[in-house]
């Protein structure tokens, strides 16, 4: 997405900190979980909107480290619901020609569940469209210290540059996020792409992820194109 071919207002990457799944289920007395399943339609309809607005790239933080010390049942249920999305969803994917990858570290996640990462990043690997970010046991913190066991791995015996630590995250080849958008209200990171958020704009949404849509990303990228990016330098 551009705004008048300016290098410093395009929008090529969005990434999103899904919250209030939890919330909107307990205001409508219902378990957690039935939360996130709501949420997960809330995600999809918000792929759909942003492949058919051009994005480049949307990352989509669906579990992190840190969301393991949940009860074991959301935990089982939120894994199927991902395992679910990815075996019933290729057809989606294909349509609309989106790339879907995973970032974290996937070696945690049941082998089942790895292999059906697998087969899908390499089923959509070829197509040009939107790449899907997702998420899935990841964590900022983690990232970083998975960086540096790779470069100390591969004997680094130089000073150490930004682009050897970029080139070892998760995210190595993909533009940092312009805009990240969290919903629930909240206002903070809590771990999420720390090293990629440095010139990041923020967009805080008090709806609660389930009832966040198109209408409300439109909100969040509009307000995007009205502010002005710096990168530490002066106008
Ligand atoms: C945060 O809400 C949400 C999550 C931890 C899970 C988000 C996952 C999905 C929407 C499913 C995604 C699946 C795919 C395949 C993209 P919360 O539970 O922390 O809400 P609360 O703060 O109201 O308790």
């Amino acid at each position: 997405m551009e705004n008048g071919g300016d290098q410093t207002r395009m929008c090529r990457h969005i990434a999103i900190i899904m919250d209030g799944n939890g919330r909107w289920a307990k205001e409508r007395g219902k378990i957690r979980s039935l939360g996130h399943k709501e949420g997960l339609k809330s995600t999809k309809r918000l792929i759909q909107h942003a492949s058919d607005r051009g994005l480049k790239f949307i990352t989509l933080y669906a579990f992190s480290t840190e969301n393991w010390k949940r009860s074991e049942e959301e935990v089982s249920y939120l894994m199927n619901l991902i395992h679910l999305h990815l075996r019933q969803e290729m057809k989606f994917y294909k349509k609309n020609r989106i790339r879907v990858r995973f970032i974290g570290d996937l070696s945690r996640l049941n082998p089942s569940l790895q292999e059906e990462m697998k087969s899908v990043e390499r089923d959509t690997a070829e197509f040009d469209g939107l790449t899907v970010l997702l998420a899935i046991n990841y964590g900022g913190r983690d990232e970083l210290r998975r960086a540096v066991q790779k470069m100390i791995d591969s004997g680094i015996s130089r000073p150490v540059t930004e682009a050897d630590i970029e080139s070892c995250l998760d995210t190595a080849g993909i533009p940092d996020p312009d805009l990240i958008i969290r919903t629930a209200g909240e206002q903070r990171l809590s771990n999420f792409l720390m090293w990629q958020s440095a010139y990041s704009e923020f967009w805080y949404s008090p709806k609660l992820w389930p009832d966040f849509g198109p209408e409300d990303f439109d909100e969040a990228v509009d307000a995007y194109f009205g502010r002005e990016r710096r990168f530490g330098g002066i106008k």
